[in-house]
């Protein structure tokens, strides 16, 4: 029977999480969907919590982690590249961190021309993300010539990629992080300046504050979206795309209704097919990233382990690419 090699996570007989690289029969997979063989996939912020087991995604054992593929239908060789990005892969499905994963065909979109196969997994799950909010504030009329936009979780993979987009649209872009010894890194990316996120968010009993941004993409949720809205221009909007800092939001209306300030919710994985298309077009044109290079680090599926743990404490900088194909 034919086998493929996977990280796995899983429970041991009394019940403790283990994780690791696993050869599994193909069948696991089941026979419902096309089988893609992965050659690319990367590590996300939600890999990195399925991959330590959290409950809320990981929902059968074993699993394997991976909401970002790229490769190539067996069989369909000829008809050129293809990739997953969320619906249900890595989540319901197993994931892009196993040589092959079988998907629904309604989830695969050909790599757009204008992009390598490797590079639509340095952007993956993350690119799509920021390409979708920058999309969403464009469309609240977010311009260059009306001050700064602000990038929270800056180092992150959405946080990074949006940095660049936005400064290749022309846009200063301010830079908020927690490490402020990548300064280097995000001045590189496009921010016109940084901003240490140390003691920000923690002023929580003002309503509002003055306003100093026209747009923001907020990466972290939490204290800090609630201290971003209350420095919004009239006007002005924020692209809410994550939780790396926390999932609630402690605000009062008053952004909202004094301000008249836009809170836009982002969403990639359920991202209907013809805006995610039309993204990743976007993406392979006028959006694609000057400086891919710059924008990632890459790795096989054995050197995953210290980078998850190193995403969960929020200590890593940059996207990740794993290399599927690659020797482990
Ligand atoms: N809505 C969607 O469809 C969608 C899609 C992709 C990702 N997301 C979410 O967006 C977030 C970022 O994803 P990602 O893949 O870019 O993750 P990532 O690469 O790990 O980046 C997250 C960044 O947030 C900051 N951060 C981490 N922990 C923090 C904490 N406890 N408090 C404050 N800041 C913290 C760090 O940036 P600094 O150190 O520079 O501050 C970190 O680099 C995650 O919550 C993810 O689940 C949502």
């Amino acid at each position: 029977m034919r086998s493929f090699v996977a990280y796995v996570v899983d429970r041991d007989k009394d019940g403790g999480l283990i994780h690791g690289l696993v050869e599994r029969p193909l069948s696991d997979l089941g026979s419902e969907g096309v089988l893609i063989q992965v050659q690319f996939s990367s590590l996300n912020y939600k890999d990195a919590l399925v991959s330590r087991g959290n409950p809320a995604l990981v929902k059968t054992w074993p699993h394997v982690p991976g909401i970002d593929a790229a490769g190539v239908v067996v069989g369909e060789e000829d008809a050129g590249p293809v990739l997953v990005t969320g619906f249900g892969l890595g989540v319901e499905a197993w994931g892009g961190f196993g040589n092959y994963v079988r998907v629904p065909r309604t989830w695969v979109l050909p790599v757009p021309e204008g992009l390598t196969v490797s590079e639509t997994m340095v952007l993956g799950t993350a690119g799509l993300t920021a390409a979708l909010a920058i999309h969403a504030l464009l469309e609240c009329g977010i311009d260059p010539r009306k001050g700064e936009v602000l990038v929270t979780g800056a180092t992150g993979g959405v946080g990074s990629i949006a940095i660049m987009l936005l400064s290749q649209l022309g846009f200063r872009v301010v830079a908020w992080t927690r490490k402020t010894a990548e300064e280097p890194y995000l001045l590189a990316l496009g921010a016109a300046r940084v901003l240490s996120a140390e003691g920000e968010g923690e002023d929580v009993k003002r309503a509002l504050r003055t306003p100093r941004w026209q747009a923001a993409v907020d990466t972290v949720g939490g204290v800090v979206l609630a201290h971003v809205l209350k420095e919004i221009v009239y006007g002005g909007a924020v692209a809410a795309c994550g939780m790396a800092g926390g999932t609630e939001l402690d605000s009062s209306v008053f952004p909202f209704i004094l301000r008249g300030v836009r809170l836009l919710g982002i969403d990639s994985v359920q991202c209907p097919l013809p805006r995610r298309k039309e993204m990743w077009r976007r993406l392979a044109g006028e959006l694609r990233p000057r400086d891919f290079a710059l924008l990632h680090r890459s790795l096989t599926r054995s050197e995953l382990d210290p980078v998850i743990d190193a995403m969960l404490q929020g200590r890593h900088a940059r996207r990740a690419l794993v290399r599927v194909a690659d020797a482990l």
